[in-house]
């Protein structure tokens, strides 16, 4: 069976005394145990080593981002090298918003997926479809490709959570119904089967993100397909605890 998983992406939120407040209501929280439910919460890269520091330790941590190749001359970026120094154990990569505001191609999602991966970091790959291509009817489409991309690059899927998060429902308040995040979830699990493997198909986990809050998360945590959230702007307050409650 595949283990719920729940992110919680804070994106590019907060100071210092959020943060200590996230994490005391966080480490406060009764929750299922980690048998049953992975909690990784995903802070901006400088309070990391902070909120590794506060957070109890049955959750863990993801960067929202990194370098594509070894560390080096790239300023302002941050490497898997480094990530691995300070025991960070996931990352985000492939998020919509890069791919939109900072024009990361499928194509480089996947290189830095498979790069990440080689340094022993594990990743929720993010992939999901505008508006526009859901109107045209081209979702299936469009999240196959960006599939692809990363399956052409890898060979082993074990470290690999795969986000599925439509980008209509991004911060928008207008969440997938749990039929559309299923049947794309269903797609994506046959997609994965006839292109990567039945047993890859069956153990990967693919999770849902696209303005998840304490209210909806029970109805689409129940669809078969769902297997766990990435959750934005309810990441920063306290109904994140409902989310994960929603693994049970
Ligand atoms: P919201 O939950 O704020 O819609 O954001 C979802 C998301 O982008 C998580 O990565």
């Amino acid at each position: 069976a595949r283990k719920f998983f729940v992110g919680g992406n804070w994106k590019c939120n907060g100071t210092g005394e959020d943060v200590k407040k996230i994490v005391t209501v966080l480490n406060e929280a009764e929750v299922p145990s980690e048998d049953v439910v992975e909690v990784v919460v995903s802070p901006p890269f400088v309070f990391l080593p902070q909120v590794k520091g506060l957070l109890r330790p049955d959750f863990s941590v993801a960067a929202q981002n990194c370098w594509v190749r070894k560390g080096g001359a790239f300023t302002g970026e941050i490497s898997a090298e480094m990530l691995v120094n300070l025991q960070v154990p996931w990352v985000i990569l492939g998020h919509s918003e890069r791919r939109a505001l900072m024009g990361e191609s499928s194509d480089f999602v996947a290189d830095k997926i498979a790069y990440t991966l080689s340094q022993g970091i594990k990743v929720i790959a993010c992939i999901g479809e505008t508006l526009e291509q859901r109107e045209a009817g081209t979702t299936m489409e469009v999240v196959a490709a960006q599939t692809k991309a990363i399956a052409e690059k890898i060979s082993d899927w074990t470290n690999v959570v795969l986000a599925y998060e439509p980008v209509w429902a991004i911060g928008t308040g207008k969440v997938a119904t749990p039929a559309q995040a299923q049947e794309v979830h269903d797609g994506l699990r046959k997609w994965l089967v006839t292109n990567v493997s039945p047993a890859v198909a069956e153990s990967t986990r693919i999770i849902y993100g696209g303005s998840v809050n304490g209210a909806n998360c029970k109805e689409l945590a129940a669809k078969p397909d769902v297997d766990g959230f990435l959750v934005g702007g309810a990441s920063l307050k306290p109904e994140f605890v409902d989310i994960i409650k929603s693994a049970t």
